[in-house]
């Protein structure tokens, strides 16, 4: 049954734990429910903001219009010759797909577990942690035109996916509403424990042929050890992208600061990580009202009780100075800022 609630609060719905309302709320579990929703006055008067999880956003004002969470659910899979093809509905939580693919011996997304939120956001940032992306295992998505109401596949090269970017947050913003992902996984297990973190952590469970549950678990150990849980720290996991610059500006910054971390990039780029620039000019634990990056990762802005998205808006605005004036780098918030 479609439901539109009016005026309520989206703290449940954003992982900040930040407390602003909707003016409308509506939650989608199928298809059928976002056709019937499209015919209503409501959608036809508003401005929409779609979220699954919500914990990739940070909203500094109440929503002055209508938030469709999409819940679709449903797992399908299809073992062919030399691939496996997975697809989920939107609304899936993320884990709870890579837990059934680890469970299927389906490789390729257990180096992604337990990142929060759901699948249909997946594509939007092109998810990634620990040596492996969405784009290495993404096949296809639909989507619903918010527009025409009308459905599209959009295939890997339709989707311009880059580092924690697609054409959905770039030339498409706002434009469709995912409702699944294809996703091409592989029978037999190619373990990638490249990421120096993993490997030390499978060593020391004792591991030395480690399978894809194997991986999942350590994955899943270093994030606990690392990041918020946002069911008691708010947080959005990074607030900011590592830069990515020239190889001619990294040669000014490692002149002055010669133990900078940083990672060269396929396209022959420089990657820095922002955690460590954070950390550098003194961030890292602070808080500041009731802000504050964690203690373990300065990437991570976190909402100590009570803050509004203003102030954790403000705060990340006073490290964005603060590293360029000690790096000349110039930080891009990863958040989705509302
Ligand atoms: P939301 O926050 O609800 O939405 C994010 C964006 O996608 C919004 O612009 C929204 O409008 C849009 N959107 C959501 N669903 C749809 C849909 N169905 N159709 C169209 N647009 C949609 N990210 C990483 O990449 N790697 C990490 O390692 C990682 N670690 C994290 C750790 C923590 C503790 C937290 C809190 C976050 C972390 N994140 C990480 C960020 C976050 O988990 C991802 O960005 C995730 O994909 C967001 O999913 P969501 O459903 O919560 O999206
Ligand atoms: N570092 C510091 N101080 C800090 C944090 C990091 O010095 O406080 C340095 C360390 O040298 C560390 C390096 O930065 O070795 C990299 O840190 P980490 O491995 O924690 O990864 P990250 O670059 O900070 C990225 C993603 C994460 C993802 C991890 C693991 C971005 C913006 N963030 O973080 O994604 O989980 O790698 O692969 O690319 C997210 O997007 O929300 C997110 C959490």
């Amino acid at each position: 049954m479609l439901q539109i609630q009016e005026n309520i609060s989206l703290k449940p719905y954003n992982s900040f734990g930040i407390d602003v309302k909707a003016n409308y709320f509506a939650e989608i579990f199928d298809e059928a429910g976002l056709i019937k929703l499209f015919k209503n006055e409501v959608v036809k008067s508003n401005k929409l903001l779609i979220i699954g999880g919500g914990s990739n956003v940070l909203f500094t004002e109440d929503y002055k219009g209508l938030v469709i969470k999409i819940s679709i659910k449903g797992i399908q899979s299809e073992v062919l010759e030399d691939k496996v093809l997975v697809t989920a509905g939107a609304g899936e939580v993320w884990n709870n797909f890579v837990n059934y693919c680890v469970a299927h011996h389906f490789a390729g997304v257990e180096n992604l577990s337990l990142i929060p939120g759901t699948v249909g956001a997946s594509p939007i940032q092109n998810i990634g942690a620990y040596g492996v992306e969405l784009k290495d295992v993404f096949e296809s998505c639909t989507a619903f035109e918010i527009k025409t109401g009308q459905v599209k596949t959009f295939t890997y090269a339709d989707c311009q996916f880059g580092y924690r970017e697609s054409i959905f947050k770039g030339a498409l913003k706002g434009q469709y509403i995912i409702t699944s992902v294809t996703f091409r996984l592989s029978a037999e297990a190619k373990i990638n424990t490249s990421y120096g973190a993993i490997e030390t952590e499978l060593l020391n469970r004792g591991i030395e042929n480690p399978n894809i549950a194997d991986v999942s678990a350590a994955v899943s150990h270093i994030r606990v050890s690392k990041l918020p849980d946002p069911s008691t720290i708010g947080n959005a996991g990074s607030f900011f992208k590592n830069p990515v610059i020239e190889k001619y500006e990294f040669a000014d910054v490692v002149a002055k600061h010669p133990d900078v971390v940083h990672y060269p990039t396929a396209d022959d780029k420089i990657k820095l990580a922002a955690g460590w620039l954070i950390e550098q000019c003194g961030w890292k634990g602070k808080v500041v009202g009731q802000t504050g990056t964690w203690k373990n990762q300065a990437l991570v802005l976190v909402n100590h009780g009570g803050a509004t998205g203003t102030e954790v808006f403000q705060f990340s605005a006073q490290i964005i100075d603060s590293v360029k004036s000690t790096f000349g780098v110039t930080l891009e918030r990863e958040v989705n800022i509302l």
